[in-house]
């Protein structure tokens, strides 16, 4: 092997060699000692002798604090940030999240003060260069989609889709028509038929077919004058792109109803096809995927909706104009010249970071940039899906888009499930793929490898995977039935957790007391050298959620 292949198969080997994340971490409050402080006070000094200044709100009882050193915070709060299972530490291929790295160059101009000090009440005279990119990062958008149109404010994906149907329900009132049904593919993101539920329309299911895309014929048979709109996710949950999509958008027109896309899984085409020029009226797109925001944990995300032509004066406030000397702000409807806005969606303009971020982005990127972004993205996901489709089973032929799809056919008699992949799946130090979605295959594993990995991660992947496959299939169930045997916690009653969460510390409660640090460790040591230590039941035993008494 040459010796650049020998650094590779090295770098790949010391990522096999991972075993999950072996955290643990007391909360501060068990931590310290009554006294204990990591600051000197002045010789001599007596607290109970300063001036108070606080009359009758000065606390009387003891603060509660933990007493604690510098040192011994300062490593509190490393480990904490430590077990932050993140797409900073991990390959994350959560499909359908986009889990992509944020470049860092994003995360600076973020940052300067200029933005990251800006407050949303400032007078619009002191926010001009604001207000300039939010019109600038409006113009791309709008540029990359080829529509003349978009709402700003939506805060993440779903409240896109609620801005967009918002919008149709308005155009549709403005016709005089009152339409009651929303067309919604089976394959569809689930808050697709919430957000039409929620804006009180009527969902009408079309199933897949057997390529996993829509079935027009049936969308046919579905359209009348009772249908406002389809909402379609293109490329679609099942990482495939709606082959007919321009015929769908016809028929849909034909029947006076409106084509409302998905855009969440714009990275896969972005800077390759324009919405507009398939037909799509309307549609959101997830900055926080696309164009590399960060998100998980319930994180800020930002969903701008770029608009048609007949949807455009329903947009929702506030909007951003520009009177040919300043930046203003549309806040009130009376000002809002020519538009029927549908109303406010949230507090102020928008999330203003994630608006730097994604312009830096997409200027950091340019055209060429972006283009390979989508080639990249899809590239990779051939790779995994070409590389695993001959020890796991494929539901759909032929290539994909930006996610490789896997059902559990391959786990017919093992008695394993997609669960119990996944979870031996963390041991070797993934973070699992998404599990059980789409809904319109069999225990689906849904991977999102994303065009920010390397060649080499994606090779330790797969070989983690089909490792994984060839266990099951080799009869090796008890070690999946176990697992994740590495991470502080073990694998949990979910059903349990769900229905009888704990959600309260209660102190030093031996109850709650988690699997201690050293028997993990123990049980550890007894795996990597192939024998039994005397802790290796307590510490392989399926620990039972304990739950608050
Ligand atoms: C296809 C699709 N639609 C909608 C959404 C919802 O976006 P958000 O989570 O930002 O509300 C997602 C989320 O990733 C998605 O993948």
């Amino acid at each position: 092997m040459s010796e650049q292949g020998d650094t590779k198969a090295a770098a790949i080997a010391a990522m096999e060699a991972s075993k999950g994340i072996m955290l643990e971490e007391p909360l501060i409050f068990e931590q310290g000692a009554e006294g204990r402080t990591g600051i000197d006070f002045p010789a001599g000094f007596d607290a109970s002798k300063t001036k108070p200044r606080l009359g009758a709100t000065r606390r009387k009882g003891k603060i509660g604090l933990p007493g604690l050193s510098e040192p011994q915070v300062v490593r509190h709060f490393t480990r904490l940030s430590q077990k932050n299972f993140g797409i900073d530490s991990v390959f994350y291929p959560l499909g359908s999240c986009t889990m992509k790295h944020n470049p860092r160059l994003n995360e600076k101009m973020a940052r300067l003060p200029g933005f990251g000090d800006l407050h949303p009440l400032q007078p619009i005279s002191t926010v001009q260069g604001a207000l300039e990119l939010i019109d600038q990062l409006a113009h791309w958008l709008k540029t990359l989609t080829g529509m003349p149109a978009v709402a700003m404010v939506p805060g993440a994906g779903a409240h896109g889709e609620f801005c967009g149907m918002a919008a149709i329900k308005g155009a549709l009132a403005a016709r005089g028509e009152h339409r009651t049904k929303v067309v919604v593919p089976e394959s569809a993101h689930g808050t697709n038929p919430a957000t039409a539920a929620a804006l009180g329309f009527t969902v009408e299911t079309i199933p897949a077919t057997a390529e996993g895309r829509v079935n027009l014929d049936v969308l046919k048979s579905k359209l009348g004058p009772d249908v406002a709109a389809i909402m379609l996710t293109n490329p679609n949950t099942c990482g495939l792109f709606e082959r007919d999509i321009v015929m769908i958008a016809e028929a849909v027109h034909k029947a006076g109803a409106y084509f409302y896309c998905d855009g969440a899984n714009f990275n896969a085409i972005v800077g390759r096809v324009r919405p507009a020029d398939l037909g799509i009226d309307v549609m959101h797109i997830n900055l926080h995927k696309t164009f590399s925001t960060p998100h998980g944990g319930g994180g800020p995300g930002s969903g701008p909706v770029v608009m048609a032509e007949s949807l455009a004066p329903f947009i929702p406030l506030p909007y951003v104009t520009h009177d040919g000397k300043n930046f203003q702000l549309i806040e009130h409807a009376a000002d809002a010249k020519g538009k029927q806005p549908f109303g406010r969606m949230k507090g102020f303009h928008g999330q203003m970071g994630m608006f730097v971020r994604a312009l830096t982005y997409i200027l950091s990127h340019g055209a060429d940039g972006l283009w390979q972004v989508a080639s990249d993205a899809v590239l990779n996901a051939n790779y995994v899906l070409a590389s695993l489709k001959d020890v796991m089973s494929a539901p759909f032929e032929g290539p994909c888009m930006h996610e490789a799809l896997f059902d559990d056919r391959f786990l017919k008699d093992t008695g394993l499930s997609t669960l119990d992949m996944a979870k031996a799946l963390i041991d070797k130090g993934f973070h699992p793929m998404t599990m059980y979605f789409p809904l319109v295959v069999h225990g689906a594993f849904l991977i999102e490898p994303t065009e920010t990995e390397s060649k080499e991660t994606l090779d330790a992947f797969i070989k983690a995977m089909r490792d994984l496959a060839q266990k099951a299939k080799q009869g090796e169930t008890e070690m999946f039935r176990q697992s994740p045997r590495f991470t502080p916690r073990r694998r949990l009653d979910e059903t349990r957790a769900a229905r009888q969460p704990v959600l309260k510390w209660t102190g030093h409660n031996a109850q709650a007391a988690p699997q201690t640090a050293p028997t993990r460790h123990k049980a550890e040591n007894a795996l990597a050298q192939n024998t039994k230590s005397e802790d290796d039941d307590a510490a392989w035993a399926a620990p039972v959620l304990k739950t608050a008494s």
